[in-house]
């Protein structure tokens, strides 16, 4: 997709369709109102039928307006003008690419300039980021490819004095797109080929494209490290596993850096704890919280942001075999703390314990872990918001703020002292499941064990990072606001 920013009038702007705003009390915009005139009249003419409501995201298609260039307009309703929002934009942007007709290759449309009371950059941005989303299609797999979205050229009829501001969303915009797209791609890929091993080999690609540091840890520099936890995981799979350490250092040396750590179980089966048959595929899925950290730095180098951020994933999968572990079984995590495997599907925690340990020799100025940890936070919170926990409240403050900003909401979730009893253990220090109420949080629990030293958030996103039924697949969450968290940073 291209985007251009252009201050032409309507009449001379050549593209397949102009997309022209009206208010649900049917007032026109200023641009519906240029072409009304243009065109004597058609548009209030067409409206009289009642085709168009004016109701956010309702719409209706004119061809061969006279008076301008494009052969087709679409009138959209933006509901009520003093409540259009970031939101509402959102909305009736996703709602006019799903209208448009197949011929349709290129729009114009003026519709960042339309809600006032929020910033043109932050506008341009949102409407890059859902243009580039409704547009996206995942087909690597299909022997047919199926026909890429016609749509190749949104122009944005922007005044002159806006130019600055708009550029500036554009080029977040899309490299947001990039980073989100990129984490689709990886969560959908089937589990036969995103292999730990194939995630090392992405992730090497990008520190070459990107230019930044990267290793790939094997399975005998992860016993090196003592990561008894994560080994525990990975032993009953005939996959190798891999730790991928990626350092976007384009900040200050003085500067502390973000360390990202994405859980990246490439087929989460439960293990010995099988789960049931129904559904399993999706748990391909189950390395989205390592996708989404792969995205965030797909984004950063887009942007060569000027931050020091550091990304790791433990990657493996979690399978049923002989040599498996067990319910019952110990295993010593990296940080010398014992857990009880009491329940081997909640493997999740069991490797995010040993790259939180790793993470603490960058010295940090924050953690953040990305995880599909529990089916308690789907429960919990549905597909709305990602679960959100910290053991600072500025840390959780910020991420929940720019998850608002990027529209990637997290709802923060308690992390109290009261629920840690329910990891006690008889054999080792810590058992790894608390039983069947408060799950996201006793998982939670869980890590914040493994997180003492450092300013530490995680989000549970495992109700947000891919959508089931018939629109399966990965949504790319929450590299939105990751990402926005991180230009916070600069600025
Ligand atoms: N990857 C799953 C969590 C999950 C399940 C995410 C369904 C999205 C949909 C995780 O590894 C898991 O299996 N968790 C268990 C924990 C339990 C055994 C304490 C769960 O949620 O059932
Ligand atoms: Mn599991
Ligand atoms: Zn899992």
């Amino acid at each position: 997709m291209e985007f251009s920013i252009k201050n032409t009038g309507p009449e001379k702007m050549r593209v397949d369709c102009l997309i022209v705003g009206i208010y649900e009390d049917q007032t026109l915009t200023a641009l519906a109102d240029t072409v009304n005139t243009l065109s004597q009249s058609a548009v209030s003419a067409a409206l009289k039928s009642g085709d168009c409501d004016g109701k956010l995201g309702s719409h209706m298609l004119m061809r061969d307006v006279s008076g301008i260039h494009a052969n087709r307009v679409l009138v959209l309703g933006l509901g009520k003008q003093a409540s259009l929002n970031a939101k509402g934009l959102r909305t009736a942007v996703r709602a006019a690419i799903k209208a448009l007709p197949k011929g349709v290759t290129s729009i114009a449309t003026d519709m960042p300039a339309l809600v006032t009371n929020d910033d043109l950059q932050a506008n341009v941005l949102a409407l890059v980021d859902v243009s580039l989303d409704a547009t996206y299609q995942f087909d690597a797999a299909k022997e047919k490819k199926a026909e890429r979205h016609p749509l190749k050229h949104i122009v944005l009829m922007l005044a002159k004095a806006d130019e600055a501001a708009a550029e500036a969303g554009l080029k977040q915009g899309l490299a947001l797109g990039k980073g989100v797209a990129y984490a689709k791609d990886l969560g959908n890929l089937p589990p036969n080929i995103c292999t730990p091993t194939y995630l090392g080999k992405q992730a090497e690609k990008l520190a070459k494209a990107y230019d930044f540091k990267t290793e790939v840890l094997d399975e005998r520099d992860i016993e090196k490290l003592n990561m008894g936890s994560f080994l525990g995981v990975t032993r009953g799979s005939d996959e190798p596993p891999r730790f991928i350490v990626m350092q976007h250092l384009k900040g200050k040396k003085s500067q502390k850096p973000i360390v990202l750590v994405g859980k990246g179980i490439t087929f989460d089966t439960g293990g010995i704890s099988l789960k049931p048959g129904a559904d399993m595929d999706e748990m391909k899925y189950d390395m989205c919280g390592a996708a989404s950290v792969m995205g965030v730095f797909k984004a950063l180098g887009e942007l060569d942001l000027p931050l020091n951020v550091i990304g790791l994933i433990p990657t493996c999968e979690n399978m049923p075999s002989g040599r498996a572990t067990k319910p019952g079984d110990v295993l010593t995590s990296m940080s010398g703390l014992t857990i009880e495997v009491l329940n081997t599907d909640a493997e999740g925690r069991l490797i995010l314990c040993d790259a939180l340990t790793y993470a603490e020799r960058f010295e940090p100025s924050a953690v953040i872990d990305i995880a599909t940890l529990t089916g308690a936070c789907v429960i919990a919170l549905g597909a709305h918001p990602s679960g959100l926990f910290a053991n600072n409240d500025t840390l959780a403050k910020a991420l929940l703020e720019a998850g608002e900003q990027a529209h990637d909401r997290a709802w923060q979730m308690p992390l109290w002292e009261e629920y840690h009893s329910q990891l006690e253990s008889n054999f080792a220090d810590l058992a790894n499941i608390g039983g069947r109420a408060a799950g996201s949080i006793t998982a939670a629990c869980f890590l914040s064990r493994f997180a003492k030293k450092f300013d530490w958030a995680h989000l549970d996103i495992a109700g947000t990072a891919w959508k089931s039924g018939k629109e399966k697949g990965g949504t790319g969450r929450p590299v939105p606001l990751l990402l926005t968290y991180l230009i916070n940073q600069v600025a």
